[in-house]
């Protein structure tokens, strides 16, 4: 049989009814060696059957009342087709009401972290303790169980926390076994995967390196050329790298310098290109161009607009000059292209690169994008086998228009040059600490507040530095990461004496939300 990614390789879908975790489930189920993928709520029995070698159904959870008028509801079918079953929050509630259990708004809510009874034999617990700790965010309770159903776990507040139909393998869980909250999260969904799915765990992202690199060369035909944009992130690096082994010499590497980079990025980049064998490199340093084009440019969004214009006015410019072009590779990867949660709107849609966002069409190419189906871990393991170098690999992400968002106000010269060093030092005393990565991001942001400082005698007013380090799983939500004082210190002290023009060093301890990682 044919399948939809012309493959027998086991998979799960999670349907996606709009939870801010979804992707999360994902990527757990690919750790634990079990390839995955997000569907619309609403799939039917016959697309479910396209996916091939389904081997398990997850529900996610969401935002809505089982019982309210449009709350999304997967296909009853879909629970007779004996493939097991394990709804999650609200798919827990999904789950109880689709079989005839009753699902009420809980005379308490149940918001963070919790713990939970497990009882019974549940093959979901079995090699838990009898009390584990779970994270729950639920406001709707499932009063009763549907017929047939046994309780398997009871919150501190009594109420149901697990259930499980075991004849009909459809189980529950009104906690997120996804997040890092639930410590013992990971092995309940790898029992689940093992003991009631019995998957063989043999999704390796690095398998499918051979499978990208043909399809590749299949797709381009012999006289036709690619063109590919790199912007030193991990995604774009490792996209041309594949393209390269595809077709060697046909690929043609765009690399725009747009002067807002991080120090000595420009030459890491181009470095690792060459390392990785690119012949035809096409560098352009604009930065001249863009910093003109943001002079007297204060406002955050206008200066976000201006880059990505000219970017892509400086990218077509460049790829005029390359003939035979048919194909523009993206290192566009899945949660780039799948949304979900809150900005999806309960169905998996599609969204375009928001840094090069509507390129392909503009120069009339068809587009690539090798790692689609890839989450950025995954995306790292390839990069590894490529041998991309690690100061590319494990590099903190970066925002497409660099610098200018952690500018306050107008990008100078003086507040660029401050933000390049400042956040060189972070950078460095953060590997130094052996802290790089432990945290998702750590960065220097310069604000147009000045403070006054003293040297000797001579008194002068300088810029204020901010120290900004989180901790995340995916850029959705962060936390202020504590710096341990030693390395605080080390960092203010070399900035005020290294950095000219900087005299107070201040340090973001505000959690997303409520703020943005980047500043502007
Ligand atoms: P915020 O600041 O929205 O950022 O909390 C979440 C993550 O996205 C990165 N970021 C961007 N990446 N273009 C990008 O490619 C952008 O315009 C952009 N703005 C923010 C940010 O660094 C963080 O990792």
């Amino acid at each position: 049989m044919t399948t939809r990614d012309g493959t027998t390789r086991e998979k799960v879908l999670i349907l996606d009814f709009g939870g801010q975790y979804t992707h999360l489930i994902a990527r757990r189920c690919r750790e634990a060696g079990v390839y995955s993928e997000i569907v619309p709520f609403n799939i039917s029995p016959e697309e479910v059957g396209r996916y091939g070698n389904v081997k398990a159904l997850i529900f996610s959870g969401g935002p809505r009342s089982v019982y309210e008028d449009g709350a999304p509801h997967p296909n009853r079918e879909l629970l007779e087709l004996n493939i097991p079953v394990l709804g999650i929050c609200y798919g827990h509630q999904l789950l109880a009401e689709k079989c005839g259990g009753r699902v009420v708004r809980g005379s308490k809510a149940e918001y963070g972290r919790t713990t939970v009874n497990l009882v019974g034999d549940s093959k979901l617990f079995s090699t838990l303790p009898k009390r584990i700790e779970a994270w729950m965010s639920h406001g709707d309770a499932v009063l009763e169980p549907p017929e047939g159903f046994k309780v398997t776990a009871v919150s501190e507040d009594n109420l149901i926390a697990a259930m499980e139909n075991p004849e009909k393998r459809l189980y529950s869980v009104q906690f997120h076994v996804e997040v890092k909250h639930t410590p013992l999260g990971r092995e309940i969904l790898r029992n689940f995967l093992k003991n009631v799915a019995g998957c063989k765990f043999d999704w390796r992202p690095l398998d499918t390196l051979g499978e990208m690199v043909r399809n590749v060369a299949e797709t381009v035909a012999e006289y036709e050329k690619v063109i590919c944009g790199v912007s030193g992130g991990v995604d774009s690096m490792t996209t041309a790298a594949i393209i390269q082994r595809a077709i060697g010499d046909r690929l043609h590497v765009i690399f725009i310098d747009h002067g807002l980079l991080r120090k000595g990025e420009r030459e890491l980049v181009l470095e690792s290109l060459r390392r990785l064998q690119i012949e035809n490199i096409h560098f352009v340093d604009a930065s001249r161009e863009f910093l003109t084009a943001l002079k007297g440019v204060r406002d955050s969004e206008e200066k976000r607009r201006i880059i990505g214009r000219l970017f892509v006015e400086v990218f077509e410019r460049t790829a005029a000059d390359i003939d035979g072009v048919k194909y523009l590779a993206q290192g566009t990867i899945y949660p780039d292209r799948v949304e979900s949660g809150a900005t999806g709107a309960l169905t998996s849609l599609i969204k375009s690169h928001h840094n090069v966002a509507g390129l392909p069409e503009r120069l009339g190419l068809k587009l690539i994008e090798p790692l689609k189906d890839l989450y950025k871990d995954e995306v790292r393991e390839i990069a590894r086998a490529l041998g991309l170098p690690s100061s590319v690999i494990d590099r903190h992400p970066f925002p497409g228009p660099g610098l200018a968002v952690r500018i306050e106000g107008e990008v100078t010269a003086e507040k660029l040059r401050i933000c390049q060093e400042a956040n060189a030092i972070v950078e460095e005393e953060f590997r130094r600490a052996g802290l790089y990565g432990s945290v998702w991001q750590a960065f220097a942001v310069v604000l147009d507040s000045r403070w006054v400082g003293v040297k000797g005698d001579a008194r002068s007013v300088g810029h204020i530095v901010v120290i900004r380090a989180v901790t995340s799983e995916d850029g959705m939500t962060a936390d202020w990461y504590p710096i341990p004082a030693e390395l605080m210190d080390r960092i203010s002290r070399r900035i005020t004496n290294e950095v000219e023009g900087v005299v107070m060093v201040a340090y973001a301890i505000t959690s997303k939300p409520p703020a943005t990682i980047e500043p502007y």
